[in-house]
């Protein structure tokens, strides 16, 4: 695997962990997370996500999954100082810990999976929830994948939302839907 350009990282820290922070923070915030509960990121990336919600669980714990053993590398260096977080470099769709999280969060991670792959990462998220568990995401719908084909796979595997849809425009990824889903 060749090394990530040095621009890729200078770019992702500057637009996403630095210009973008208020944009994590604030959704991160509005989950309604308890901050006991064990939190699955999958696609955490750099981290730039993952910090917040580290962050909002300080009595619970936090695992950032990633495919790219690079962007995870990032992620380690910035969530260094955090002691509830753990990370997994691995494809979500192979990936087996079952039912050992409350919630699995989501962000900016499904538009990016070619559509053939889709509904096996959304059986690997389901195989970790725990009973009761929330699928906590926000996805762009301009891009790689339209919001009417989202709700399809979404309700097709089974998740009701437990409220109503969010929809923002989010700067630099334009209209996105997010919300909390669980198994109905
Ligand atoms: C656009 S980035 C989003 C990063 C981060 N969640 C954020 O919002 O800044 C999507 C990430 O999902 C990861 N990813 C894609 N497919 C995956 C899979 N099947 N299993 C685990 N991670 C995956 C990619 O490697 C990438 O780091």
């Amino acid at each position: 695997m060749r090394p990530l350009p040095r621009l890729e990282i200078l770019t992702e820290e500057l637009l996403g962990n630095r210009l973008g922070a208020g944009v994590y923070r604030r959704w991160v915030r509005d989950l309604g997370l308890a901050g006991t509960e064990r939190v699955l990121e999958v696609g955490c990336g750099a981290g730039a996500c993952a910090r917040h919600l580290a962050e909002a669980l300080p009595c619970g714990s936090l695992t950032c999954l990633d495919v790219d053993a690079r962007w995870l590398a990032v992620a380690r260096r910035r969530l260094a100082s955090h002691d509830n977080v753990g990370f997994v470099c691995a494809d979500i769709a192979q990936w087996q810990q079952p039912g050992a999280f409350d919630a699995v969060v989501v962000h900016f991670v499904l538009h990016d999976i070619p559509a053939e792959n889709r509904r096996a990462a959304l059986e690997g998220i389901i195989r970790s929830l725990a009973p009761g568990g929330r699928l906590l995401l926000r996805e762009p719908t301009g891009h790689g994948m339209s919001g009417a084909e989202l709700d399809a796979l979404l309700g097709g595997a089974g998740f009701a939302p437990v409220d109503a849809r969010q929809l923002e425009r989010v700067p630099l990824m334009g209209d996105t839907v997010s919300g909390r889903w669980a198994l109905a």
